[in-house]
């Protein structure tokens, strides 16, 4: 008996700290509605380019003339690890939260840092909102509600 308690206590122990909505956590974070033909040409204006391709896009989406990609990255299709709209918008803005092994700049370090150039002085947000548009569309996440601004 007392072995059930346990193991009841520590699983819904773990379900509250999984989907906690304390001050750092995410819930409610939504950015408004995006453009995403803007975001596409943003993908390739910002070079995005250099590093992604994107799936059923490679043709299309390419660096500029005689500049040879430094990596081939793969955005959207099935191949993917980002799940949630979240997932998507911080791997942009803040890509060293969760970095692949194989992309790390120094590999052993505790702390590592992507490879993925940092855009966050550069880009404006609603440059961000609308790049985030297009490559939404180029994987199944899971829904979000954007925001709606009432115009004044
Ligand atoms: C210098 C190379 C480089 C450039 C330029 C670059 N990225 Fe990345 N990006 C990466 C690497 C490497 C990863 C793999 C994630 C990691 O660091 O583990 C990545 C990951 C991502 C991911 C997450 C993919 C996944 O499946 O986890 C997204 C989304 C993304 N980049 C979007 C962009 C956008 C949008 C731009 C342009 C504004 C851009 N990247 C420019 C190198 C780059």
């Amino acid at each position: 008996m007392r072995i059930i308690l346990f193991v009841t206590a520590i699983f819904c122990a773990l379900i509250v700290s999984s989907c906690s909505f304390g001050p750092k956590s995410s819930y409610g974070f939504t950015l408004p509605e995006g453009n995403a033909e803007y975001g596409k040409a943003y993908f390739v204006e910002y070079r995005c380019v250099d590093c992604h391709t994107v799936a059923g896009l490679e043709d299309e989406l390419l660096a500029p003339e005689g500049i040879d990609p430094i990596m081939n990255v793969v955005l959207g299709g099935p191949a993917t690890h980002i799940e949630t709209y979240g997932e998507l918008v911080t791997s942009i803005i803040n890509p060293s939260h969760k970095v692949s092994e194989q992309y790390r700049v120094t590999p052993s370090i505790d702390e590592p840092q992507s490879m993925m150039r940092n855009y966050n002085s550069i880009m404006t947000v609603d440059e961000l909102i609308d790049l985030v548009a297009f490559i939404q569309d180029q994987y199944e996440l899971m829904p979000m509600t954007p925001t709606v601004y009432k115009i004044y």
